[in-house]
């Protein structure tokens, strides 16, 4: 444990910072108290443990430190989030999300294996093994209306299963935030091309990109957008 000074992020609920601006880290308070998750460092600051959360690990993260200007985090959010692999980014919107829930789908039986394992203490997470190209086949795993639906996939047609989920899931004024990565659509198109179609895609389907946010600083060949039903 560091001694490092923790403040409120000045727009994200229950995300907090340290550093100066252009250097910021970012932390949640860590809802396991003692316990790590995938290495990241605690800090204890005024009897408080927090976790810092890593930019490079969670695409999440990466948002946030690009100044999004939605804001779209609550204690009780309820999140779908589709493409949780061993959880990294899941156990900071747990630790965000504190009555809320979050429904974590993955399909590869190791990554949910070591998130359950994860997760155990946790009491917000859902862990829900199956496929997000199927939303039909996981709605007995989901009891309350979703506010969120966050997908990282890296799947050739990531619009489509995210509209796919969004009919299913997302309420009325719910959001869609997807980290599209450009090499998993087409590795021969430019990067920016592959997120002009995906976008169109989305578009094309009713919804408005509210931001595109390019975070290759963090993540290559990544950009996440926030979307909304128009
Ligand atoms: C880039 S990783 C996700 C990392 C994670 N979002 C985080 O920040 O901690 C993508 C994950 O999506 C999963 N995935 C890919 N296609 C899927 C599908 N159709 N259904 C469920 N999970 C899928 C992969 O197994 C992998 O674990």
């Amino acid at each position: 444990m560091s001694k490092i000074e923790i403040r409120n992020h000045p727009k994200f609920f229950n995300v907090f910072i340290s550093g100066p601006k252009g250097k910021l880290k970012l932390y949640t308070r860590n809802l396991d108290k003692g316990n790590r998750f995938y290495g990241e460092k605690l800090v204890l600051y005024k009897g408080i443990e927090y976790r810092e959360w890593d930019p490079y690990r969670s695409k999440l993260a990466a948002l946030l430190l690009e100044r999004p200007i939605s804001n779209f985090l609550s204690e009780d959010i309820n999140c779908l989030y589709l493409g949780a692999s061993s959880g990294t980014t899941v156990s900071h919107l747990s630790d965000i999300a504190k009555s809320g829930v979050i429904y974590s789908v993955e399909f590869a039986e190791r990554s949910i294996r070591q998130l359950i394992q994860n997760t155990s203490r946790r009491k917000n997470i859902i862990p829900i093994l199956d496929d997000a190209r199927y939303p039909q086949n996981y709605a007995k795993s989901i009891f309350s209306s979703i506010d969120l639906i966050y997908q990282d996939v890296s799947q050739p047609n990531q619009a489509e299963i995210a509209l796919t989920n969004c009919n299913y899931y997302l309420k009325e004024n719910g959001l869609l935030i997807i980290a599209i990565k450009s090499q998993s659509i087409d590795s021969i198109q430019k990067s920016e091309v592959v997120y002009a179609q995906e976008k169109k895609v989305l578009e094309k389907a009713g919804y408005n990109i509210l931001e595109s946010i390019n975070i290759h600083k963090y993540a290559a060949n990544h950009i996440v957008l926030i979307v909304k039903r128009k």
